[in-house]
C-alpha cells in the first residue's frame, strides 16, 4: 500500500509508556529458516508490517500454509506442503530479505529460482557475498537477466571468510550450512542481535552451532531439523525510534521491555547529548528523560555492537536541533544519506562530504512536504515533523508501512499529532522557505 501520506503537526513533549513488538529483521529471516523443516512452527511477537505480509506471500507461493493471527501477533507456518522452489519477481522486487530463502531452499531441496532482490534504495546492496559462499559450498549459480538459478547435489562444508560482516550473507550461509555434511566456519560473521535470534531458532530446530571469538560461527551439519515455537526478540529499532521521538520533543518515555543489552552505543550517544537514561533490571527496559539543552554528538555507524546504520537517519534529526556541530559517518551503506536533502527542506543545516554529514544545530525546523526514500528515512522525517513548526507531509509511506506496525498510533498515544491519510497529498508550502522570502 503506497497510496497516501503521513501528516505530522508540531507536537508537545511526548510522554508515556509504550509496549514494543518483535524485530522485523529477526522475523523475516526466521520465517525463511522455517523452510529448513518439515512441519508446523509457531512464532509469537510478530509485527504486522507489510514486509512480514510480503514474506507470508512468498512462503505461500512456495506452497507453505500460513496462518497469521494479527491481533495476537502469532504466526503459524506449515512447511509440509512446500512444493515450488521458484520465487516470482513481483515478490522478490518488493523486499530484499526475499533473498534469504535461497540458503534454506538449497539446504532442503538442493535448488532455488529467484529474481534479483528489491527493497530499500540504500546503496548498491549486491548479494555477491551470499553467492560466493554458496559457490564455495559447491552450488552452481546461473544468472539470466534478472533471474538466478542455484542448484547443488550435496552442500559441501568449508571455511568461509566474509570480506565484511554482512547480516544477510551470514544468515543465508548459516541456513545452508546447518544441513551440510561436516563443519562449516563463517569467519568475520555478523553477530547482530537478529542473527543471534536466528541462531537460537536454528538450535531449537536441532542445529549444532557455536560462536568463537571474535566473530566466527561454527556449524556442524545435521541430517534433519524440526519445527519450533519461538518468541521473536523485541525490536531495538522501534525502541530506538521511540526514544528519539521522546528526546527530540523534550519528553519522557518508558519502554518496559526495550532490549537495552543490544543498544549500548546508541544509549551512550543519547547520554552524551545530555538525556537521562535509566536501564532497568536484566538490561530489559529503558526510561528516558530528555534534556532541554541537547549537545551535538558525532558518531559513526558500523556492524554491531557499533552504532546501528538503521538509527542513523532518526538520530541525525536530534543533531539538527542540538547545540554545536555533529559529524555523522555512515560506513555501512554507501548511499544512505538521502534523508539529508529532505531535512534541508525543513531548515536543517547539513553539509555532505561523501558519506559524512556535517550537521550544525539550528533553533528550529519548519514543516515541509518531504519524501521518504527508505524505511529508516521515513522514521527520521516523522520525528523531524514532531518538532517542526507547522505541518509536515511525508510521502513514500510504503517504507514506513514496511518497517513498522502502526508506529504512528504508538506515537499518537504519547501525544504526537501524526496520522496516515489515505488520499492524494495536498501541496503545502514550506514554512521554512516562506520565512526565508519574508526575511
Ligand atoms: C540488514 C538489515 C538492514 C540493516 C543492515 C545492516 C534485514 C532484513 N535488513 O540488511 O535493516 O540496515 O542489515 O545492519 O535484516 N554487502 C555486499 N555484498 C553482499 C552483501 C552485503 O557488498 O553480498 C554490503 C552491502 O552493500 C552493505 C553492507 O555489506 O554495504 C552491509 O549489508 P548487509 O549487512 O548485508 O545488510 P542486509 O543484510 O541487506
Amino acid at each position: 500500500m503506497s497510496y497516501g501520506y503521513l501528516q505530522i503537526e508540531q507536537s508537545g513533549s511526548l510522554r508515556g509508556e509504550v509496549e514494543l513488538i518483535g524485530a522485523k529483521n529477526a522475523v523475516l529471516v526466521i520465517m525463511a529458516s522455517l523452510l529448513l523443516t518439515n512441519g508446523k512452527s509457531r512464532l509469537t511477537n510478530v509485527p504486522c508490517s507489510s514486509d512480514i505480509l510480503h514474506m507470508i506471500k512468498l512462503l505461500e507461493e512456495l506452497g507453505a500454509k500460513v496462518t497469521f493471527i494479527k491481533k495476537e501477533h502469532c504466526l503459524e507456518v506449515d512447511t509440509t506442503t512446500v512444493n515450488n522452489l521458484r520465487v516470482s519477481a513481483h515478490i522478490m522486487k518488493k523486499m530484499r530479505a526475499s533473498v534469504l530463502v535461497m540458503g534454506p531452499l538449497l539446504a532442503r531441496f538442493g535448488r532455488a529460482d529467484i529474481a534479483l532482490p528489491g527493497g530499500c534504495v540504500i546503496g548498491k546492496r549486491p548479494i555477491d557475498y551470499h553467492l560466493r559462499n554458496f559457490s564455495k559450498m559447491g552450488v552452481t549459480i546461473e544468472t539470466s537477466g534478472d533471474s538466478l538459478h542455484v542448484e547443488v547435489d550435496e552442500l559441501k562444508s568449508t571455511r568461509l571468510v566474509l570480506a565484511y560482516p554482512s547480516v544477510g550473507a551470514t544468515e543465508n550461509t548459516m541456513m545452508a550450512a546447518v544441513l551440510a555434511c561436516g563443519i562449516t566456519k563463517i569467519i568475520n560473521a555478523s553477530l547482530e542481535p537478529e542473527v543471534l535470534d536466528l541462531i537460537t531458532v536454528l538450535k531449537k530446530m536441532g542445529a549444532h552451532i557455536e560462536i568463537a571469538p571474535p566473530a566466527t560461527i561454527i556449524i556442524q551439519g545435521v541430517d534433519d531439523l524440526y519445527p519450533i515455537e519461538h518468541e521473536i526478540i523485541i525490536d531495538r529499532l522501534e525502541a530506538g525510534s521511540l526514544l528519539l521521538a521522546a528526546a527530540v520533543t523534550g519528553g519522557e518515555i518508558h519502554l518496559p521491555k526495550a532490549p537495552a543489552y543490544a543498544m549500548d552505543v546508541f544509549l551512550l550517544m543519547l547520554e552524551q547529548m545530555g538525556h537521562k537514561i535509566e536501564v532497568e533490571k536484566n538490561e530489559r527496559g529503558i526510561r528516558l528523560v530528555a534534556t532541554n539543552y541537547p549537545q551535538a554528538v558525532s558518531f559513526k555507524t558500523g556492524p554491531y555492537p557499533s552504532f546501528p546504520t538503521d538509527l542513523q537517519a532518526p538520530m541525525m534529526v536530534l543533531q539538527c536541533l542540538a547545540s554545536g556541530t555533529s559529524v555523522i559517518d555512515e560506513t555501512v551503506f554507501e548511499n544512505r544519506l538521502l534523508h539529508v536533502r529532505e531535512l534541508q527542506k525543513m531548515g536543517a543545516k547539513i553539509k555532505l562530504e561523501g558519506n559524512k554529514a556535517i550537521v550544525t544545530g539550528v533553533d528550529e525546523l519548519y514543516g515541509a512536504q518531504v519524501i521518504a526514500s527508505d524505511i529508516r528515512a521515513s522514521c527520521a522525517l516523522v520525528i523531524a515533523g514532531l518538532v517542526a513548526k507547522g505541518t509536515t507531509i511525508v510521502t513514500g509511506i510504503q517504507h514506513w508501512q514496511r518497517g513498522y506496525e502502526a508506529l504512528e498510533k504508538k506515537l499518537a498515544a504519547l501525544g504526537a499529532h501524526v496520522e496516515i491519510k489515505f488520499e492524494r497529498p495536498p501541496h503545502i508550502d514550506s514554512a521554512y522557505y516562506e520565512d526565508q522570502i519574508i526575511v
